[in-house]
């Protein structure tokens, strides 16, 4: 902390009264404020001025979030908002203390009309392309703060070990490593150097710790993971995003073996505080402090809750929508149980952060900002780029794709004229349904294709809906009129557990479609927009091209007609491993185990699509790899080399994977590890020397001492398809 700010806390803190310090520590949804009841309020919105007194000047609550019930709003709107409350919380409050307003800002400024909605974080981590993450945080922040509000809930830095998890889309993927790249870029985006800045906002990493794999696969299910395994594969992205200088972090809902994280100090305090550092605010997830007691039911109380959550180390609760917290809190340190230190320490980061984003001077907008790029084309070409580098090509057989402009082709599936499944989740309200209304001036991947082609090339059929059978008959004799089929499929939007289902596969109504348009015979593009991997196992090898989009936000339409039609190169690459079947649900670093064929049993490993997998238009060829030495001891880094050349006839962009595996360890290694990667671009012919350098010490694994160690013995490289060993031996 700087000197100035770490003064003006203390002087601060200093005049402030328990119920004052309580206040900041709480954070309430915005309908509290409002005239209705909360998750109903008025439309349209108004404030109540009598609950606008008792949250901000009698319970002088530091903190609010969220947007009214599906409701985006406009800039202006929003304006008026947070100055109303900064107003309310400032003028009229003793100490003049201002708001701290934080919201969703998931892909682009989720809830305001007219933002810039980019891909999804599992399309970003698709990029493999940190500095287009490092660009989607800045034009996120830039038009969060042109909102007004000064904190966004993200980066998702949680490990998707699961892919049966609803909230697959809003994470970096299953792999550590890129997660922890692609999140610090994005928080350098957020943040910048100086969050005071009129276009930066605070981050908050999300949720700490552990998220990524309900045993069930389902959303806020318990987790079992030993903590060796918590240390090694959940911890690092959290670390590298930290090491970036995130200002927030926001706790995991879920309970870890049998406990609550929420509750658990050793997590909260003992190793994001003592060991890892971490000065920033950690924020409750919605509503998590009253679910110790009414869901996980560790507290027998509510206000053993708070009691609990506080001890674990929470600085804020959100609440979200009564004054409860507040209340117990005020009653625990009073009665003793929690001492007014513990409320300083807490208080104290949430000064801090208020004082660092410049909120003091100026609550709402940055004098003199105008904020002219809001929505602009500038940042449109930004969401376009990130959307074309994210589209991943599974399969492209005989050259299928691009399509030459001249084809007649069969748009089906319902996904086709789906706004939701572009946008996916968190776009203008929580679930992404008002997309349909408020993405209307953009375009849909039928309007993309008839743009492309004309209108007079394309015949459009229904086919399906999500999970209902259409007019087959229809979409077959058309099929019949056409040179090509382009079968869009796939997901709704969703969030959270609304999101939860008890089968991967694809909806039974659009595995049927695909079927009779396979029985056509005529040449067939699948277009997947999807928050996971559905299983399309039934079909997938009956398909010509895969293209998958993820949710590519609202420039993503246009970018896949650009794949299809050849305007562009494709060149995303998985972040995860897409399964083949719903029992074979596999990452791509398992362990040995799982790819050793017993006897008499299913093929092990064999997923749809591996991991890192994305097809180009063009070849990229891998020289060997050549090593500076085959023996390194722990000190030293990996040196190597090898030559990589655009061998087809157009310029392309490869993601180069560096992947080691360990051969023998005393806990299992994994088959591999990704320990490197780089996007690079080659024109049709150009041939590239390509050097990395790893450090040793990045091969540690965790033991079951929880101590992160490196063990002497052969290693194995993998790049491409080339393959090389080496030896870590220490003098
Ligand atoms: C989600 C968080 C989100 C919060 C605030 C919760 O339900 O789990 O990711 O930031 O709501 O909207």
């Amino acid at each position: 902390m700087s000197n100035k700010i770490s003064q003006l806390v203390d002087t601060l803190l200093k005049k402030m009264t328990i119920k004052e310090k309580v206040g900041q520590m709480t954070q309430v949804t915005l309908d509290m404020v409002l005239k209705g009841n909360v998750y109903e309020p008025e439309k349209p919105f108004a404030f109540d001025e009598k609950k606008l007194a008792e949250v901000l000047l009698e319970n002088h609550v530091g903190s609010i979030l969220n947007v009214p019930t599906s409701e985006a709003l406009t800039r202006q709107q929003w304006y008026y908002v947070v100055s109303t409350l900064q107003e309310k919380a400032m003028k009229g409050s003793r100490l003049g203390i201002p708001v701290l307003y934080g919201i969703d800002s998931i892909h682009g400024a989720s809830y305001t009309k007219g933002t810039t909605f980019f891909p999804h974080q599992i399309g970003l981590a698709a990029t493999w392309n940190p500095s287009i993450a490092k660009e989607q945080g800045a034009v996120t922040a830039y038009e969060t703060r042109a909102s007004s509000i000064p904190w966004v809930f993200a980066p998702v830095q949680d490990i998707a070990r699961t892919p049966t998890w609803s909230r697959i889309y809003e994470t970096f993927g299953e792999d550590p490593y890129l997660s922890g790249e692609m999140g610090k870029a994005m928080v350098n985006g957020f943040e910048g150097d100086d969050i005071s800045r009129f276009d930066k906002v605070a981050s908050c990493l999300k949720h700490f710790l552990g998220y990524g794999l309900p045993l069930s696969g389902k959303d806020r299910t318990p987790i079992w993971i030993p903590e060796h395994f918590l240390r090694e594969y959940f911890l690092p992205s959290f670390q590298a995003a930290m090491d970036a200088g995130a200002k927030t972090i926001m706790i995991n809902s879920g309970e870890i073996n049998g406990v609550p994280v929420h509750a658990n100090k050793e997590i909260l305090t003992t190793l994001l505080r003592d060991e890892l550092g971490f000065e920033g605010l950690a924020v409750t997830d919605w509503e998590d402090i009253k679910y110790l007691h009414t869901r996980h039911r560790v507290a027998a109380t509510h206000k053993e809750a708070v009691r609990m959550a506080i001890d674990a180390g929470i600085d804020m609760s959100m609440v979200p929508d009564d004054l409860s917290f507040c209340k117990h809190l005020v009653e625990l340190v009073n009665e003793g149980t929690i001492t007014e230190e513990r409320l300083d320490v807490s208080v104290r980061r949430i000064l801090k952060l208020k004082y660092e984003l410049g909120l003091f001077e100026n609550p709402v907008l940055k004098e003199g900002a105008t904020y002219d790029k809001f929505g602009s084309q500038e940042f449109l070409e930004k969401a376009k780029l990130a959307a074309v580098e994210s589209i991943t090509l599974l399969k492209n057989e005989d050259s299928n794709l691009p399509l030459s402009k001249d084809k007649k082709v069969l748009i089906t599936g319902w996904v086709a004229e789906s706004m939701p499944s572009l946008n996916g989740g968190w776009s203008y309200d929580w679930q992404g349904a008002t997309s349909v209304e408020f993405a209307k001036d953009k375009i849909n991947l039928r309007q993309a294709i008839e743009n492309e082609i004309g209108k007079n090339n394309v015949i459009f059929s229904e086919g399906c809906q999500y999970d209902e059978i259409g007019n087959l008959e229809d979409a077959t004799e058309k099929a019949a009129m056409v040179d090509h089929i382009i079968l869009c499929l796939g997901e709704n939007s969703y969030t959270e557990f609304m999101g939860n289902v008890n089968d991967l596969d694809l909806p039974r109504a659009q595995i049927k479609l695909a079927q009779a348009m396979i029985k056509t015979g005529k040449p067939i593009t699948l277009i997947l927009l999807e928050g996971r991997p559905r299983i399309i196992s039934e079909f997938a090898d009956d398909i010509e091209s895969i293209l998958l989009g993820y949710y590519p936000g609202q420039e993503g339409a246009s970018s896949i007609s650009d794949i299809i039609f050849g305007k562009i190169n494709p060149s995303g690459k998985l972040p995860y491993t897409y399964p083949r079947f719903s029992n074979a649900l596999m990452t791509y670093d398992h362990k040995h185990a799982e790819s050793v064929e017993l006897q008499g049993s299913e093929i092990p490993f064999n997923p749809q699509f591996e991991f890192g997998h994305g097809l180009s238009y063009t070849i990229f060829e891998y020289g060997s790899i050549m090593l500076e030495k085959d023996t390194m001891n722990d000190r030293e880094d990996l040196n190597f080399s090898f030559s990589l050349k655009n061998t087809g006839s157009r310029t392309g962009k490869e993601v180069v994977q560096v992947y080691i595996g360990d051969d023998y360890a005393s806990i299992t290694p994994a088959v591999k590890r990704l320990r490197a990667f780089r996007k690079i671009e080659l024109q049709a012919g150009e041939e590239q020397k390509i050097d990395f350098a790893i450090p040793m010490k990045q091969l540690s694994f965790v033991n079951v001492q929880n101590e992160w160690i490196l063990e002497e013995g052969t290693f194995k490289l993998f790049v491409g398809n080339q393959m090389a060993e080496f030896e870590l031996k220490n003098d």
